[in-house]
């Protein structure tokens, strides 16, 4: 239960990692957005394993399927079911996992609440659930291209442990260049060393990822239950080890004075309000203002490491545990095409709810 999440552009997720495949039913897609394989296989390919040292060893193709809701290359606005199969599986590796419980990670909550489950690669607590949200995150972006043009939604990551990025270096195009999406080049470079330091030992550790929504128009959200800030915050903290979230400011707005946090307003040549700065991450009172809107996640540092671990078996033993097999040494890194489907699929929401309501564009003027 609980597999869904979206108001009128609902995805549901479902398979496990070790089962044959996995997917993703996305339902309230708008009929006539251009979509095939390739536009999803994209965004997928951004977040597969295996493409460096960095990141599990573990090698998907994750090629995506698309089984219903597309003819003759558009949308039909029947419901678009998704699938990509599982190829590399190997369960051998979690023979440990099956009767101990990783500190950690989900094992101990599974078996309490379910009193069975999949241990083979966490099963459905494995981050392979995240190539579906992927692939329903490329539909999101091909419907806003149609309905918004010239949207963007990116993402990036601004901290790995104790080294974060120096904003006075961003860059966006630094961001394509390496393989943690860092918009800093000199960050790139020392991250490498710090992150292979870690993998070799076995450890892992922390992250933060950033995500950018560029173009969006003013008036998306609603003001209470439905607040884009609110559903932003729950979609990327559903988001595997993910321990927090922030938008714009985030927890440093305690840290501010009135003045300080502010957003000061202008009116701009072309007839639109213009803001001082973006201290609101672009939402205000639940509903964008037309900026930025910006959205902030940590990572937890990834919990099977080959460092032994004291635990407890499932019959209430003692035990030590070292976890073997492909793990991500710094799970940041794929979550960042994560964060950015995730922001796709709500703002696309978010639009097509407004669009429900309201109409196209927002109706107070200003001037
Ligand atoms: C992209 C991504 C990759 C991940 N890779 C791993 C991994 O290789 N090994 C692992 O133990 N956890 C990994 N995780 C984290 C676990 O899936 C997560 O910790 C687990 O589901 C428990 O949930 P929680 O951390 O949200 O409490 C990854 C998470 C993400 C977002």
């Amino acid at each position: 239960m609980m597999n869904s999440f979206g108001h009128i552009f609902r995805v549901t997720t479902w398979g496990e990692s070790h089962g044959p495949a996995l997917g993703a039913t996305v339902d309230g897609v708008p009929p006539g957005v251009a979509l095939d394989e390739a536009m999803i296989q994209h965004w997928l390919d951004r977040r597969k394993p295996g493409q460096n040292k960095y990141t599990t060893q573990r090698r998907e193709p994750d090629a995506v399927r698309i089984l219903s809701g597309v003819y003759e290359g558009e949308t039909t606005g029947t419901p678009v079911q998704l699938m990509i199969e599982n190829t590399d599986q190997r369960s051998k590796d979690y023979g440990d996992i099956a009767e101990k419980f990783r500190p950690g990670h989900a094992d101990i909550t599974y078996w309490q609440k379910y009193g069975i489950r999949d241990p083979r690669g966490g099963g459905r607590s494995s981050a392979r659930e995240t190539a579906a949200r992927v692939a329903a995150g490329g539909i999101a972006r091909e419907a806003l291209k149609m309905l918004v043009p010239g949207i963007e939604v990116r993402g990036y990551m601004t901290r790995m442990g104790e080294h974060e990025i120096d904003r006075s270096r961003f860059d966006w195009d630094e961001i394509e260049r390496n393989p943690f999406w860092v918009p800093d080049a000199e960050a790139a470079a020392t991250w490498a060393d710090y992150l292979d330091g870690l993998r070799k030992a076995g450890s892992s550790v922390g992250a933060v990822i950033e995500v950018v929504v560029r173009g969006a128009p003013a008036g998306l959200g609603a003001p209470i239950y439905a607040k884009l800030d609110t559903d932003l915050a729950a979609a990327m903290m559903s988001i595997n080890a993910v321990k927090g979230v922030e938008i714009g400011e985030g927890m440093n707005a305690a840290c501010l004075t009135g003045e300080a946090n502010a957003d000061e307003i202008y009116m701009g040549n072309d007839g639109k309000p213009v803001f001082s700065s973006n201290h609101a991450g672009g939402i205000l009172g639940g509903i964008s203002t037309g900026q930025d809107i910006v959205c902030r996640f940590a990572v937890k540092p990834t919990s099977s490491i080959l460092t032994p671990r004291k635990t407890i078996t499932k019959t209430g033993e003692p035990a030590e545990i070292v976890t073997k097999g492909r793990h991500d040494p710094c799970v940041g890194i794929r979550a960042v095409p994560v964060g950015e489907a995730m922001a796709a699929c709500v703002i696309l929401d978010h639009l097509m709810l407004h669009r429900a309501q309201v109409g196209d564009g927002p109706r107070g003027k200003i001037g």
